[in-house]
């Protein structure tokens, strides 16, 4: 008998009976891949023990209670206030920014009894004991397994049964069970599943990293989702020292929440005040730059935005956007020109914004204002100002919302002056050592700092 198979795309879990180009759920080219179906048939239905009855929702123990620290203050807050027992996270980021380090790092740092399991298809024991070297850990409670075959990982994990497992990295694992290469998407779900099952019953905290594709996506990322708890991403520029950890899914917390890493010489080291260096420590103060107050989750951040204007060479302008929207970065030129009368279209626009952070918040509109403005102009914002407000396209600039903790954390960094939204000044209870000043439009934000 021919064995069934079925197609399904790579990027995104969609399963199809014939080959094709373009994946029609994704819209990806090329990611199609033959996978066989498992049917079993021998044995027939099987019989079903029942072990579990239904019991009263309040005779369960809640399991927030149980929360481990993973060492790290950053991490803890990403993760809701901990490691909570038995949970599966999931782990993503590029190639090479730093997921190995950083759960290595956590290994060691994790409290509690018990073990750590350390299951790599990665790398060789050698490396990550170099790795380990580097970072100067030496625990014997870190056990390293290089294995990629979840039957004996389960088995491993049965016998030492660890407070923590790692599995580096979720493409690397596979099971007999699914005839297609690891790394597939049938694969990779099935590896998820098994590695659910193993922790949730013996109640084992387990991290699995998995890496992105090209879009940033954790390789079946949809298909994965619902089977985790919490889901983080690592982000950075590769040859930029600062690293984001970021939640996108958290069952045991709030979501958006970030927390800030650099990668030094010695391993990543938590950055528990990240608006003092996300803000350019210069004594000049060129044009084109302002500083801006953005939230990540519930931590209000500070970042400078830097705006270069120069006289087009070719007959179409140029905008280029880092870190921030492009496409919010061309409308607001557009704005700018209408409302304000700045003659960019003969312009190159350029926006970056400093330290490889990516904000895409409505409440930066204002400050991508005022920097290109200030580039155009060529004359620069007077230092411990800072701007913030939404920007509509008639020019107005709207509320935002958490003002009293973006100007509390400007205060707190030595600010003297904010420009806010008119409407979010009216509304303000407390007072503030800053000068602030309502805005209701682009022009008044200009003339508020002296560039009209
Ligand atoms: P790694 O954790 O292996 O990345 P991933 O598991 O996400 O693929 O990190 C690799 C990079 O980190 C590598 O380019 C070297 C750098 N690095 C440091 O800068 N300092 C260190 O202490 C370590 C261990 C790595
Ligand atoms: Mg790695």
């Amino acid at each position: 008998m021919k064995a069934k198979t079925v197609f399904v795309c790579n990027e995104c879990g969609y399963e199809s009976a014939k080959w094709m180009g373009k994946c029609p759920a994704c819209n990806s080219w090329n990611t199609f891949f033959e996978e066989k179906i498992s049917t079993k048939t021998e044995g027939g239905k099987k019989e079903k023990k029942v072990e579990q009855v239904p019991k009263p929702l309040n005779t369960f123990v809640g399991k927030d209670a149980k929360r481990t620290s993973t060492g790290y203050q950053e991490l803890d807050r990403v993760l809701g206030g901990g490691l909570v027992k038995g949970s599966l996270v999931l782990v993503g980021g590029e190639p090479g920014i730093g997921k190995s380090t950083l759960i290595l790092q956590i290994c060691n740092k994790i409290k509690g009894e018990g073990k750590v399991l350390y299951v790599s298809g990665e790398e060789s024991a050698e490396q990550i004991k170099l790795r380990a070297d580097r970072l100067n850990i030496q625990n014997e409670d870190i056990l390293f397994l290089g294995e990629t075959d979840i039957d004996i990982i389960d088995e491993q994990i049965e016998s030492i049964m660890p407070k923590l497992v790692i599995i580096d990295s979720m493409q690397t694992m596979y099971s007999d069970e699914i005839s297609s290469a690891p790394g597939s998407v049938s694969q990779v779900r099935e590896i998820t599943a098994r590695i659910m099952k193993i922790c949730k019953s013996r109640q084992i905290t387990t991290i699995i990293i998995g890496h992105v594709t090209k879009d940033g996506n954790i390789a079946g990322p949809r298909v994965l989702e619902h089977m985790v708890d919490t889901v983080l991403y690592i982000e950075g520029e590769r040859y930029f020292s600062y690293r984001i950890v970021r939640s996108v899914k958290n069952r045991f917390g709030s979501t958006n929440e970030i927390g800030m890493f650099e990668m030094q010489e010695e391993g990543m080291v938590e950055i528990t005040n990240p608006s003092s260096i996300l803000i350019s420590e210069r004594d000049d103060n060129p044009s084109g730059s302002i500083v801006v107050a953005t939230i990540e989750g519930t931590r209000p951040l500070l970042v400078e935005l830097q705006a270069l204007v120069t006289q087009s060479v070719f007959g179409l302008p140029r905008r280029t956007a880092n870190g921030i929207d492009y496409n919010r970065l061309t409308l607001l030129v557009a704005v700018m020109e209408k409302r304000a009368g700045l003659g960019l279209g003969n312009q190159d626009v350029y926006l970056n914004v400093v330290g490889g952070m990516k904000v895409n918040e409505p409440a930066l509109d204002l400050g991508i204002i005022l920097a290109t403005a200030s580039s155009y102009k060529n004359v620069s914002i007077p230092k411990g100002i800072i701007a913030m407000g939404e920007v509509g396209l008639t020019g107005e600039v709207r509320t935002i919302n958490m003002i009293e903790k973006r100007i509390k954390e400007a205060e707190k960094l030595g600010f003297k002056k904010c420009i806010i939204p008119e409407n979010n000044k009216k509304l303000l209870k407390e007072t503030y050592k800053l000068d602030i000043i309502g805005v209701k439009n682009i022009n008044e934000a200009m003339k508020a700092i002296g560039l009209k």
